[in-house]
C-alpha cells in the first residue's frame, strides 16, 4: 500500500488508525487524511505523527460531499486505498439533527465511491474500505450476537444512514467491480475519544464533580472493543481481507452501561482518589452517578460474533474490558490539555445551545425519573 487515503483521520478512530500505522515497521507507504475540521475533529491528535512523519503525513482540509474536490485529489495522489472514517458518529445528535448524518454518511460516501471508481477503472491492486458499524444490525434481546448475516435493521438516524452507505458500497462491488471490504464494529473506546461518547463524558465530568448521566435505567449492554484493537482488525482486513466481504470487530466486552460507569468510577478511585479531588466535595465519585432521561429508541443489546474475522484472517482482540479501562482512565488524566482543547470549539457551543452545558444534562431530564443509582 503506497498512498492511502484515510478520510476522517483527524476523528477518534481515524487518528488512532494513523497513529497505528506509523507504528506497524512493514508500512512504508505515505498517508493523505481528508477531514472537513467538524466539531469532532481535533488537529491536535496528529500532531505528534504529523511532525515525526512530516514527508510522509499530510492533512486536506475537505469535505467529503465536495465531489469536485476528492476527484481532484484523487488525481493528484493516486491513492491505492481508501480507509473511510469520516462520518457524522453520533446518536444523540442524528436525534437532534438527522440532516448532516444523510449528507456527510451517504452523499459523503457515494462521492468517495464515485471517484474511486474513476480513478481506479483499470486496476485491481486498490482497495476501498469502509468503516460500519455494528448499530446496523439494529438490537438484540437477552441473547445471541450480531452476525455478518444478520439482516440489516437501522432503528436510529445515524445507523440508518450508516446502513445506506454500506449498501452504496456493496453495491459498487458487484456492479462496478471495485474492489471494497466492510468491517462493522462495536462500541470503540480509548485514547483520543471525543466527549459527547458515554465513556469520556462520565470520565471528564466525574474528575469535575459533575453528575454523570445514565440514559434511562442503565442495563442497555454495549460490547465494548479497544480502538488499538480495531485498527489492528482493519489493517488486518485491508492486507488480507477478501474483496466484496464483510467483517465484523467485537471486542468481547460485553457490559451495561451502569457496570461500565461504574468501573470508570472504581478505576477513577485508584488513580485520582475522590478524597484528594476537591471537585467532589466529599463525595465518591460513583455518587455522581444519576439516571437520566432515556434516548427516544434506544437500542437495549449489542454483541459481535468476529468468529469470520477470526477464522479466515486470525484476528483476536488482545486488550481486555479492565485493561482497556485503566489504560484510557490514565491517558485522559495525563492528556487533560487534549480534553480543554477539544472542548475549546464548535462542541461547547452545540452543547451550550442544545443542553445550556453538559452538566446541565441530568438537570433537564430530572423532571423525570430522575434518581441516584446507589
Ligand atoms: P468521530 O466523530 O470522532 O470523527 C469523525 C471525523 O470525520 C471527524 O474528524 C470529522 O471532522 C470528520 N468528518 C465528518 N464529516 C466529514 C465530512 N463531510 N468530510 C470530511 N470529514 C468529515 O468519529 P469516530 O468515532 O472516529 O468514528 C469513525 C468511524 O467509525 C465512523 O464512520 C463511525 O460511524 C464508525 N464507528 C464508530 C464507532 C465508535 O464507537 N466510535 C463504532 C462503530 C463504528
Ligand atoms: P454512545 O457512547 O453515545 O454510543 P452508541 O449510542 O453509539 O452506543 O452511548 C453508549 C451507551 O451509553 C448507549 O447505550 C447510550 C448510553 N449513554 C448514556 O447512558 N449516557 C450518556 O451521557 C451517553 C452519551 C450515552
Amino acid at each position: 500500500m503506497r498512498t492511502i487515503l484515510v478520510t476522517g483521520g483527524y476523528g477518534f478512530i481515524g487518528s488512532n488508525f494513523i497513529r497505528y500505522l506509523f507504528r506497524q515497521k512493514g508500512f512504508k507507504g505515505r498517508v493523505v487524511n481528508l477531514d472537513k475540521l467538524t466539531y469532532a475533529a481535533n488537529p491536535d491528535s496528529l500532531k505528534e505523527v504529523t511532525a515525526k512523519f512530516k514527508a510522509r503525513c499530510t492533512s486536506v482540509k475537505c469535505d467529503i460531499c465536495d465531489h469536485e474536490l476528492v476527484d481532484k485529489l484523487f488525481k493528484k495522489y493516486r491513492f491505492d486505498c481508501v480507509v473511510h472514517f469520516a462520518a457524522e458518529s453520533h446518536v444523540d445528535r442524528s436525534i437532534y439533527g438527522p440532516k448532516d448524518f444523510v449528507e456527510t454518511n451517504i452523499h459523503g460516501t457515494f462521492s468517495l465511491l464515485e471517484a474511486a471508481r474513476a480513478a481506479w477503472a483499470d486496476r485491481k491492486d486498490v482497495r476501498f474500505h469502509h468503516i460500519s458499524t455494528d448499530e446496523v444490525y439494529g438490537s438484540l434481546g437477552r441473547t445471541g450476537k450480531f452476525k455478518e448475516t444478520t439482516p440489516y435493521d437501522p432503528r436510529s438516524p445515524y445507523s440508518a444512514s450508516k446502513a445506506a452507505s454500506d449498501h452504496l458500497v456493496m453495491a459498487y462491488h458487484h456492479t462496478y467491480g471495485l474492489p471494497v471490504t466492510i468491517s462493522n464494529c462495536s462500541n470503540n473506546y480509548g485514547p483520543y475519544q471525543f466527549p459527547e461518547k458515554l465513556l469520556p463524558v462520565v470520565l471528564i465530568n466525574a474528575i469535575e464533580g459533575k453528575p454523570l448521566p445514565i440514559y434511562g435505567d442503565g442495563k442497555n449492554v454495549r460490547d465494548w472493543l479497544y480502538v488499538e484493537d480495531h485498527c489492528s482488525a482493519i489493517w488486518r482486513v485491508i492486507n488480507k481481507g477478501r474483496p466484496g466481504r464483510t467483517y465484523n470487530v467485537g471486542g468481547d466486552g460485553e457490559m451495561t452501561n451502569l457496570e461500565l460507569v461504574k468501573g470508570i468510577c472504581d478505576a477513577l478511585e485508584k488513580l485520582v482518589p475522590s478524597s484528594e479531588n476537591k471537585a467532589l466535595k466529599g463525595k465518591r465519585y460513583a455518587d455522581l452517578i444519576t439516571f437520566v432521561k432515556d434516548r427516544p429508541g434506544h437500542d437495549r443489546r449489542y454483541a459481535i460474533d468476529y468468529s469470520r474475522l477470526r477464522r479466515e484472517l486470525g484476528w483476536q482482540p488482545s486488550v481486555g474490558l479492565a485493561e482497556g479501562l485503566c489504560r484510557t482512565v490514565a491517558w485522559y488524566l495525563s492528556n487533560w490539555q487534549w480534553v480543554t482543547l477539544v472542548r475549546s470549539g464548535e462542541y461547547r457551543k452545540w452543547e451550550e445551545k442544545n443542553y445550556g452545558g453538559r452538566g446541565k444534562t441530568a438537570a433537564r431530564a430530572g423532571g423525570r425519573g430522575r434518581r441516584n443509582a446507589r
